[in-house]
């Protein structure tokens, strides 16, 4: 995967299949510490114990279509290459959370990539999925809240092409 648009599609994909309706992204830059943090966090169905301790692991997944889950485990090593780590917390019941901090400036540090068509691609197909996704990378702090929108809409759907391309140009500014 070429940037981190790419794996927050992917990791957003094991939250949906967990059967969350609220997922929140963030993704900030802190240049003081030279880090940048993406954080995913789901109200899905979580991971028990067992689970969650091999869950990095590339040869884990409850897939039954494949042997091979990839999605955390690509994440992690692109942490790593940008001498970041990866974290996971999860809670049966209640919800899971994915934590990869990056070396801002590292040189192996993967661009952020097309965060405004990764957003609308994710609202398009998850149209029930609400999604707060907040950024602060750089130049204004931005952020969407999905559930506010569809009540600003009323009778106009969130996946009316208008309404997705608004909001792929407000991240893509
Ligand atoms: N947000 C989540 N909520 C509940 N379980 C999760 C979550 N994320 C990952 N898992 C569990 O961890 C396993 C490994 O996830 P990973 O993304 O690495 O692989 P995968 O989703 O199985 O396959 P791939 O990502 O290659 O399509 C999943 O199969 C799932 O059981
Ligand atoms: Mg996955």
């Amino acid at each position: 995967m070429k940037d981190i648009s790419l794996h927050i599609l992917d990791i957003v994909e094991n939250s949906t299949q967990a059967g969350a309706t609220l997922i929140e992204i963030n993704l900030f830059e802190d240049t003081a510490h030279d880090l940048l943090t993406l954080s995913i966090r789901d109200n899905g169905k979580g991971m028990a114990k067992s689970l969650l301790k091999k869950a990095r692991d590339p040869f884990t997944t409850t897939r039954t279509t494949r042997r091979v889950g990839m999605g955390i485990s690509l994440l992690e090593q692109a942490a790593r290459e940008a001498h970041g780590n990866l974290k996971i917390t999860s809670k049966p019941g209640a919800g899971t959370e994915i934590t990869a901090a990056f070396r801002l400036s590292h040189i192996d540090r993967k661009p952020i990539g097309d965060l405004g068509s990764t957003m609308a691609t994710l609202i398009m197909g998850n149209p029930r999925v609400d999604f707060i996704l907040r950024t602060n990378t750089g130049g204004e702090p931005a952020e969407i809240n999905t559930r506010e929108i569809k009540a600003e809409l009323e009778e106009v759907s969130i996946t009316n092409p208008l309404i997705l391309n608004h909001i792929r140009e407000f991240f893509n500014q």
